[in-house]
């Protein structure tokens, strides 16, 4: 395992994170508490929750297992969670307002049965509350050691700027949660360098679309069995249909396939360790259904991708933007050469 800072901050964490979007739901609790012993074993340290996962149930799942840990083991981790969204039957309770956060953060350490949490990220940006009323309630969250440090998540290049000017050092605003892959390069053009420009650590989230970058799906059959698409093919932003109609998936998972086999590594492994290599990336939130293919994914650790590869997957994988703003028309018009 490696370590880094999270953005400009001195908090230390792994460069793989566990996600646990998956426990409670694809993964029972048996199987996410042997995920929970391969990960830290493995020298893992971050952990990463969301209220909304599996509607509570992922957070007890990881509650349950720090339980059984040792208080020096339970000092090791970094542990992260997320508010925005119902959990609840009412959908109206819901958003980034200060009644909202503070019973999705009380109802998060109660599930996990901590006292504070070490980062706590807005899951995604709220329309209608005023943004100083959500960077308020971070701060006071903060200053009362509930959390060490705040995030973002699913912010856009404008939101992230906002908020990051408006804390204006009041709190330690670190970290920003965007979707990142080899299919999903947008995030390059304003996120990516929005959390650069502001001291944010990105920790991405899909590092493997969902499953596709594994090479489990094909142009010839749609999706069955034990799979994500298996059990449902319209599924979230990796669904079938919407992936498999852009033929830059497919030239993804080719390129993918041939530097796999160069190196003897499976296709999971070279995904990962690209988007590792990217430098704005701090910590890649792995997600996993079983012990199996988390031990596939920790591996990516290992793999060692030379410049020639990663040009390579860098091709397949360009999104192509039109030449302005963001292609090479609007990159020229903001450079500037000082020679
Ligand atoms: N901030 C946000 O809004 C947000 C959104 C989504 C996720 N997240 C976080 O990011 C984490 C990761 O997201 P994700 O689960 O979508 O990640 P992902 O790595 O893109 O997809 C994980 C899925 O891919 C399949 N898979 C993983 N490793 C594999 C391997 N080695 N071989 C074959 N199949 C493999 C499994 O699905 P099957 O076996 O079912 O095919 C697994 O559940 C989540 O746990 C969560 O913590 C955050």
């Amino acid at each position: 395992m490696k370590y880094t800072t999270l953005g400009r901050s001195g908090l230390a964490v792994s460069t793989l994170t566990l996600g646990t979007m998956t426990f409670g739901s694809e993964t029972e609790a048996e199987e996410a508490h042997a995920q929970l012993d391969q990960y830290t074993a493995a020298g893992g340290t971050m952990l990463e929750t969301a209220d909304v996962y599996s509607g509570g149930h992922a957070e007890e799942i990881v509650g349950e297992w720090l339980r059984g840990q040792s208080n020096a083991a339970r000092d090791r981790l970094v542990i992260a969670g997320k508010g925005r969204f119902p959990v609840g039957v009412d959908a109206r309770d819901s958003g980034t307002s200060r009644r909202h956060l503070r019973r999705a953060l009380e109802g998060t350490l109660g599930r996990l049965g901590v006292d504070h949490l070490d980062l706590y990220q807005v899951h995604s940006w709220d329309p209608v509350t005023p943004l100083d009323e959500t960077l308020g309630f971070l701060d006071s969250a903060v200053q009362s050691g509930k959390i060490s440090y705040a995030g973002l998540s699913n912010f856009l290049g404008w939101q992230i700027a906002q908020a990051a000017s408006n804390v204006r050092g009041r709190f330690p605003l670190i970290s920003m949660q965007p979707q990142y892959n080899l299919l999903a390069r947008e995030v390059e053009w304003e996120i990516l360098p929005a959390c650069e420009a502001n001291g944010l650590g990105v920790l991405p989230w899909s590092p493997l679309g969902g499953g596709w970058l594994a090479g489990k799906y094909s142009q010839e059959s749609r999706p069955s069995g034990a799979t994500r698409l298996g059990e449902d093919p319209e599924r979230g932003v990796e669904a079938y249909d919407l992936r498999s109609g852009e033929p830059r998936t497919w030239r993804v998972l080719e390129a993918l396939q041939g530097i796999a086999e160069a190196h003897g590594q499976s296709m999971s492994r070279i995904a990962l360790a690209w988007l590792s290599a990217q430098p704005a990336v701090s910590s890649v939130i792995l997600g996993a259904r079983t012990t199996r293919q988390l031990a596939d994914n920790l591996g990516s650790v290992e793999v060692m991708l030379s410049a020639e590869d990663l040009a390579t997957l860098d091709r397949a994988s360009d999104p192509e933007p039109s030449a302005w703003p963001y292609g090479a028309a609007g990159r020229e018009q903001r450079s500037r050469a000082l020679a």
